[in-house]
């Protein structure tokens, strides 16, 4: 009898961090596989689906405009009931810590399979921040059989809350597998892509480009607000830069983008860019200022320098190594940090080092060979 897997996702990042291992599950004969989207994002979920090819099973289609927390978690435990039902799963996987991987972690359970979390472990220990994502990431820990931990921290931090060393495995990060994958695919010769096209006409890569996202619910309002003005000063002090920002489609993040930075010359404001013209602009950057946690994580691949619009990470492996800097929400940091990178090339040079501290893109890999052998 083939073990049952059911694969479990919602949101842009999970599901691109998902999709090598859905990709890896579908060619292995050993198991039966399915995918369910709870489709907590709709139209930033699909552009991913629609890159890495994959149907899913089941589609939930549950984003509503300007979700909630509360409604968001019910709806989507309600509705993993009847699926659960059907695949009858022997494992469900999730992965990270969005409302998706927690709620779909509580009806897994209920329905006795086996849970496999993957990207488990990272901590702030400080559930305000990120909100709600610490609270969602340690729930799903205590809720998980399996925990795929991209790195020895990340191991450490489960084996701290008396995690069984047993159903631990660092495995990489498998942002990276996808990050390969993605890179190949976008660099082919005979791949093309309407949006790359646009960006092309669009920007002048003569200028140095600062690629810049933001959508961090502990940022909406103030926070958001200082990282514009930092983005309006950077842009007017410094005519031989352009910047862009892919806006997310949270309406509490495009709302005050479009209305703080619509009309400046050298910022762009453009919709979430699919998967391979988002890795294709990263590529082509100078540096990168993100409150984003996969951004993190890709940019040291490409050698592109980050500056996180947060306080507190629960990925410090970067900062350790030197390509990633905390500098919070406070405007005249952003621009300092921002204008340093630009005019002192030394400097930018020591912080676009290629060495990722997130993964060898085998991490999917280790994953299956884990599973087959249980
Ligand atoms: C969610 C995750 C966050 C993750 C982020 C990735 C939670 C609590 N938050 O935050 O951890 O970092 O996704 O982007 O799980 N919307 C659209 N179309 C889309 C996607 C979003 O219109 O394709 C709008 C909708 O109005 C939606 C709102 O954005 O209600 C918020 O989406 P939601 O998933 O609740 O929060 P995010 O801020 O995206
Ligand atoms: N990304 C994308 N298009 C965009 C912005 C980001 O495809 O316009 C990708 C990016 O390469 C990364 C992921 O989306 O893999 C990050 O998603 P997000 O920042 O929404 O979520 P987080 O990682 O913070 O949870």
């Amino acid at each position: 009898m083939k073990k049952k897997n059911l694969i479990v996702f919602g949101t842009r990042p999970e599901a691109i961090k998902m999709a090598p291992l859905v990709r890896e599950f579908l060619r292995n004969e050993n198991f039966d596989t399915k995918v369910c989207v709870t489709a907590q994002h709709r139209e930033m979920l699909d552009q991913v689906l629609n890159f890495f090819e994959i149907v899913p099973d089941y589609d939930l289609n549950l984003m509503r405009p300007n979700q909630n927390l509360f409604s968001l978690t019910a709806t989507i435990i309600e509705n993993m009931k009847p699926v659960l039902d059907e695949v009858k799963p022997d494992y469900v996987y999730v992965h990270g810590d969005t409302t998706t991987s927690m709620a779909v972690g509580i009806a897994a359970f209920y329905s006795g399979a086996k849970i496999c979390h993957v990207e488990a472990g990272l901590r702030t220990f400080n559930r305000q921040y990120p909100f709600p994502e610490e609270f969602n990431r340690q729930l799903t820990g205590k809720i998980a059989d399996y925990h795929f931990s991209p790195t020895e921290l990340s191991r450490k931090n489960l084996l701290a809350e008396n995690t069984k060393e047993e159903n631990i495995l660092v495995t990489g990060n498998t942002v990276i597998d996808a990050l390969l994958y993605g890179i190949e695919k976008v660099n082919a010769e005979d791949f093309v892509d309407a949006e790359i096209e646009k960006l092309k006409t669009v920007l002048n890569f003569q200028k140095n480009v600062i690629l810049v996202t933001g959508h961090r619910r502990e940022n909406h309002g103030e926070g958001l607000i200082n990282i514009c003005s930092a983005l309006k000063t950077i842009a007017m002090n410094n005519s031989d830069v352009d910047i862009i920002y892919p806006v997310h489609l949270n309406p509490n993040v495009i709302g005050p983008v479009n209305e703080l930075l619509d009309s400046i010359a050298n910022i762009y404001l453009v919709p979430p860019l699919a998967y391979p013209a988002f890795i294709w602009l990263m590529e082509k950057s100078y540096l990168i200022i993100t409150d984003s946690g996969g951004i993190q994580e890709e940019a040291p691949s490409l050698g592109k320098p980050v500056l996180v619009t947060r306080t507190t990470t629960e990925r410090p492996e970067a900062v350790q190594e030197g390509t990633v800097i905390l500098l919070g929400t406070d405007t005249d940091r952003i621009i300092k940090e921002t204008e340093k990178l630009l005019e002192n090339t030394d400097y930018y040079k020591g912080m676009s080092m290629l060495h990722n501290p997130y993964g060898d893109g085998k991490a999917t890999k280790r994953i299956v060979n884990f599973i087959e052998a249980l």
